[in-house]
């Protein structure tokens, strides 16, 4: 797997190859500041890299001093460090007294500074061995300030955009305390029922792996221990987005084809990247369950991949081994995810790791096996430099929470994550002239809540923008802005986190209260030149736990769209969800639609930006958009077979083609491609070949396109997709200008995992190849591979 040079030039340790030799450069940039500050007045996150200038003799020195550790431990104290838990709450007597034992490697769910200080006291302070705890949390997407939900910033086919996104919001985790992140999410999902969706990069690998990598780099810097900067986890490992019917946390089966060639890529590309953890998922793969399944943790991770971080299992998905039919017991839960792999087991309460030392005393587990399994964990806290820093300046943390640079970054990202899916006429951007009178409706429009999307549980709700208070901000002087919210929607069954962290408190409307409601928003419409109308799924209807059978708009909000457009005012749909809804009569009826996802905290100021031309939207769909759930799960890059000329055409009763295709998003400007050269017509197994095109911006305004590579590869050991990405490349283009843009095919993209062969395979074959503005794109080459 490759990406486009003009990508890894600003990103450098992108390509894993390259990793060791510019790490190693970034590196000696840092070496000098250790004879500026001397380590122990450092702030943490600031001392270790101090000392890292060279990572192989860092890597030496940190393993020395890990196993200088692991022989003074009990292996209670081993087992320890296995371990974490959660804390949502205050920490009891007992929590402090097994830290205070070392029998506690890491806590999940705190985000206060003073608690983290106070509880790393207690283990550095108390225990035998003064080795500091981890501090872990769902950093998905921001932690105070919230940026754009991961499938948004996917759909910016930006790396660079998201990789800031990541680094702001883990200055902000490390500030308070926390080490280390459960993100990014690199599942692929073809399956917009499935809710967490919203969490990964999509439906295509190529682009998973440009995101996951991406992400990495993000959190993690240049290398694990750079300042303000926190580990990463890639998860959940692996094929979780695959559940059957969509149905969250529901047994995967999948071909080795598939899992090779769509589902674990992306976690390569992290492991390239220099991933610190990877967290193994709840469900059953292929009727092993994952948390179990040596052959993926074992045999692919560290033989295959030479990952040299640890794995955490997801929360509970150690004991889950018993639920699934897989363990005996709780003993033997543990003995099953340890041996496959498992370093960490993150525990709700009943923890199946602390029968650990009694499976090493019967003779069950070596030192060795012991020692390996603790190794990673006590090397990444090492790195981290938590030995020398472990605690947080409480102060600090307060300034940098939610300051100015991060929710510039979050608005930046917002802007560029934005889909715009139709505009008839030119109906956006609108105009300030003949545009006095706007209505804002919808029962998103002036949710501060539900702009953030799930995964958010340390921002504060007043802190960001509604659409309704964006577009105060940015209309122009004298507009006058009528909102009604119109409807109100809910889970039928509900969500899981707002059981836990308490959801909105809202009283239901009665009968009659929906009746005014409805008809006062139809009402507001009938005064307005031009109607905002902003719809989707609250915030909670996607994530974990979130999954749906169906697409359409939930409540009566469909209803309202068409009774708001009998009005004959011209509508523009802002469309807020993480999955592609059921857009079929909108998409005929409603002239412009923008898909601004769940945009974060400047999310209301980014759609009025983008409304009134201020941003111009260029994002680009990650996954193809079905008309109808029974098209699910529908991707571009399915393979050839019987009759491929009625492929729109394979049910009666309704086209088989997307909606909109994968890579799919309009701009308020015009894109011409042109001028395709591919350097060679043919070349030899191994080698690459360069492909260039040139991008013409014939409008009015300055914008972004992202040109897209495909390619179909005519025959061989077996059949392949119709088309796949192989390159993409955001670029800004001025009004008249042309821009030519490279693309470098290489080995990697010409290699596939072979069912017939049950290997790798590189074909002497022709491809096909295809440049454009998405997966339609028509603009064709050809070349060979010769042996
Ligand atoms: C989720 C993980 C998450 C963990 C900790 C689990 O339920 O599947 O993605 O990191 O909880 O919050």
């Amino acid at each position: 797997m490759k990406f486009h040079p003009a990508v890894a030039k600003s990103s450098p340790t992108l390509l894993g190859r390259n990793q060791g030799v510019l790490q190693r450069k970034l590196l000696a940039s840092f070496a000098t500041i250790s004879m500026i500050f001397p380590p122990t007045i450092l702030p943490r996150g600031v001392a270790q890299e101090a000392q890292n200038t060279k990572p192989s003799m860092q890597d030496a020195k940190v393993r020395q001093r890990a196993d200088a550790l692991l022989q003074q431990m009990t292996p209670e104290e081993k087992a320890g460090q296995l371990s974490q838990l959660f804390l949502f709450t205050k920490p009891d007597a007992a929590m402090e007294s097994r830290i205070a034992k070392g029998q506690l490697g890491s806590l999940l769910f705190v985000t206060d500074p003073s608690v983290i200080n106070h509880l790393q006291h207690v283990a550095v302070d108390q225990s035998r061995l003064h080795i500091p705890l981890i501090f872990g949390f769902d950093v998905i997407h921001g932690l105070r300030t919230i940026f754009p939900v991961p499938i948004a910033m996917a759909a910016s086919w930006d790396p660079d955009t998201i990789e800031r996104a990541q680094a702001a919001a883990a200055k902000e985790a490390r500030a308070v305390g926390i080490d280390w992140s459960f993100a990014p999410m690199v599942d692929i999902a073809r399956d917009p029922r499935w809710g967490r969706i919203v969490e990964g990069a999509g439906a295509d690998p190529y682009l998973g792996s440009a995101v996951a990598a991406a992400q990495v780099r993000g959190f993690q810097g240049a290398y694990i221990g750079a300042p303000d900067h926190i580990v990463a986890t890639a998860k959940h490992f692996a094929g979780y987005g695959a559940a059957e019917g969509g149905r969250d946390y529901d047994s995967v089966d999948l071909s080795d084809a598939q899992l090779r060639n769509v589902y674990l890529p992306p976690f390569k590309s992290a492991v390239d990247a220099g991933v610190g953890s990877i967290m193994s998922a709840y469900m059953d793969l292929n009727g092993v369950p994952a948390t179990g399944n040596r052959w993926l943790l074992h045999d692919v991770l560290r033989g295959e991949w030479n990952f040299g971080g640890f794995v955490v299992s997801d929360a509970n998905a150690v004991n889950d081994l018993q639920t699934h039919g897989f363990a005996a017991d709780k003993a033997d839960a543990a003995m099953r995810a340890f041996t496959a792999g498992v370093n960490m087991e993150m525990a709700v309460t009943k923890d199946a790791y602390d029968n650990l030392p009694a499976e090493y005393k019967a003779g069950k587990i070596t030192s060795e096996q012991l020692d390996a399994a603790v190794r990673p964990i006590l090397e990444t806290k090492i790195r981290l430099g938590l030995f020398e820093n472990p605690y947080v300046d409480e102060a600090r943390a307060a300034q940098v929470l939610g300051a100015t640079e991060q929710k510039q970054e979050s608005l930046r990202a917002a802007e560029r994550s934005a889909v715009l899916l139709r505009n008839e006429h030119a109906l956006l951007p609108l105009q300030g002239s003949g545009n006095k009178n706007i209505a804002v409706i919808g029962p998103l429009a002036d949710s501060k809540r539900d702009i953030t999307g799930p995964w958010v549980f340390v921002n504060k709700e007043q802190e960001s923008v509604s659409v309704l208070e964006g577009l105060k901000q940015v209309a122009p002087q004298g507009t006058q802005l009528n909102y009604s919210q119109g409807v109100q929607i809910s889970r039928k069954f509900p969500s899981m986190f707002d059981a836990i962290f308490g959801g909105d408190k809202t009283p239901v409307w009665a009968e009659a209260e929906q009746k005014q409601e409805f008809d006062k928003a139809v009402q507001t419409a009938r005064s307005a030149d031009v109607v905002v109308m902003v719809l989707g799924e609250r915030q909670n209807m996607d994530g974990e736990a979130a999954s749906r059978s169906s697409l359409e708009l939930p409540g009566r909000q469909q209803e309202l769209l068409e009774a708001v457009a009998a009005t004959g005012k011209p509508v523009v749909l802002v469309l807020m969800s993480a999955r592609p809804l059921e857009l079929r009569w909108a998409s005929k009826n409603i002239p412009a639609i923008l898909d601004a996802w769940y945009p974060g905290t400047e999310g209301g100021i980014a759609i009025a930006n983008l409304l009134y031309g201020k941003a111009v939207p260029a994002g680009k769909l990650p996954y193809d958009w079905p008309r109808d759930v029974g098209q699910v799960p529908i991707f571009y890059s399915h393979d050839v077979t019987h009759q491929p000329d009625k492929q729109g055409t394979r049910y009666w009763n309704e086209e088989s083609t997307p909606l909109f295709p994968f890579g799919y998003g309009l701009s308020y400007t015009n894109f011409q491609f042109s001028n395709l050269r591919i350097s060679h017509d043919q070349i030899r197994r191994g080698e690459g070949l360069d492909v260039m095109v040139d991008v013409r911006n014939s409008g009015t305004v300055t914008a972004d396109e992202v040109a897209q590579l495909y390619l179909h590869q005519q025959s061989g050991t077996s059949s392949r997709p119709v088309r796949e990405l192989k390159g993409f490349h955001r670029v800004t283009v001025a009004p008249g200008e042309t821009k030519t843009v490279h693309f470098n095919i290489d080995k990697a993209d010409l290699t596939y995992w072979s069912a017939a062969t049950r290997s790798w395979v590189q074909d002497d074959t022709h491809f096909d190849l295809w440049v454009g503005e998405d997966s339609n794109a028509s603009l064709h080459g050809s070349f060979a591979v010769a042996p």
